[in-house]
């Protein structure tokens, strides 16, 4: 449904030049989910601008490769068709709703503009719908509270509304970038439970943006790994976790507690994402892997085929999928 080939993104900067995306392919089917896992400053975000249409341009700008929904490129098709799908086939949620949602208009109100302005809804019918939807995703006392504006709502109940804004339309696409990274951590599972469930109901594709391993084990179906721009292993959840076929992958599992691994030690990964204004030659990631060799410090690793819809940028790929699967 959603195919992203060969993606670039540069940012100009007092600096130089950030290549913030720099070659990301992806792809996301109809009721899929689809996990982007990577340090801050990977390019997720920029990533998923890019996809929606709104980068900020300048200082970004897509330098280049296709992104095709449906067969359709959004990059270069016309501002107002773009515009009309972006409002009814995709949507996103952003980490911090208080700054997505208009202050001075009532939930309930944002809600049924959507109905009224993208569906010709009256004005009744459309406040009656988001009726509805807001009790869809649980807020209490849903028809009360319409009246209320968004910072009378907890974190939480916030981040429920803005589900409900990105489901409104029921769109074939939604790309939730970090949803629940500003919420506590009881409140984070409900969010996410929520999401995932909606998700199913609806048959939608969705790319979930997050740097939370545990997250991504319980909802995904499919994880793409960003490290300096660049996807460097895309990989069915299960396969991923039985055994990571990129250096850069295994250290990530390695730094997180897991409940299959119990009594293990936790290794953060050494040393720091690279500056995008000057990125190391041959792999981005050798400066840090404890597998480098010299041809990772002179050749860039393309995206090897590990397996069917499985696949690795690291010349060691097998050799680091064995010593998962040997356990080391
Ligand atoms: N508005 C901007 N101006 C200049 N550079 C930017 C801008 N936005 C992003 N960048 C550059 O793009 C890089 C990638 O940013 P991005 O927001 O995609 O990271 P991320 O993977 O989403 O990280 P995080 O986990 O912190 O959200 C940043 O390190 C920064 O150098
Ligand atoms: S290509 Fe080399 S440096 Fe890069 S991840 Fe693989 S082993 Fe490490
Ligand atoms: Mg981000």
């Amino acid at each position: 449904m959603l195919e992203v080939r060969d993606l670039h993104v540069e940012f100009r900067t007092r600096d130089g030049v950030a290549k913030a995306v720099n070659g990301v392919s992806c792809s996301v089917d109809a009721g899929e989910t689809l996990a982007v896992l990577g340090e801050s400053g990977s390019g997720k975000s920029v990533t998923a601008q890019a996809v929606m249409g709104i980068l900020d341009s300048p200082p970004g700008r897509v330098t280049g490769g296709q992104v095709l929904f449906r067969g359709q490129d959004l990059l270069t098709m016309g501002a107002e068709h773009r515009r009309r799908l972006r409002g009814d086939r995709l949507a996103m949620i952003f980490q911090d709703a208080l700054s997505a949602l208009n202050p001075v208009l009532t939930v309930g109100a944002q809600l049924a503009e959507m109905y009224e302005v993208h569906q010709g809804m009256t004005r009744r019918d459309a406040r009656a719908r988001a009726v509805a939807l807001m009790d869809r995703v649980r807020i209490p006392a849903a028809k009360d509270r319409a009246g209320d504006y968004p910072h009378q709502f907890s974190g939480g109940m916030r981040q429920r509304i803005m589900i409900a804004m990105a489901l409104a339309l029921e769109p074939d696409l939604i790309i939730a970038d970090e949803p629940t990274t500003a919420l506590d951590v009881t409140v984070q599972a409900q969010v996410m439970d929520l999401l995932a469930e909606l998700q199913r109901e609806f048959t939608m594709g969705l790319i979930l943006i997050t740097h939370d391993l545990g997250v991504v084990a319980d909802v995904a179906d499919r994880i793409a790994v960003m490290y300096a721009g660049r996807v460097v292993e895309n990989a069915p959840v299960r396969d991923l976790y039985a055994a990571p076929a990129h250096p850069y992958t295994q250290g990530l599992l390695e730094s997180v507690p897991r409940l299959d691994r119990k009594g293990r030690e936790l290794h953060a990964i050494k040393g720091l994402p690279p500056s995008l204004v000057d990125i190391p030659p041959g792999c981005p990631f050798h400066p840090r892997c404890p597998r480098a060799r010299d041809v990772c410090r002179t050749d860039r690793p393309p995206l090897f085929p590990v397996a069917p819809g499985r696949s690795s940028a690291c010349h060691f790929w097998q050799e680091t999928l064995d010593a998962g699967r040997g356990g080391s």
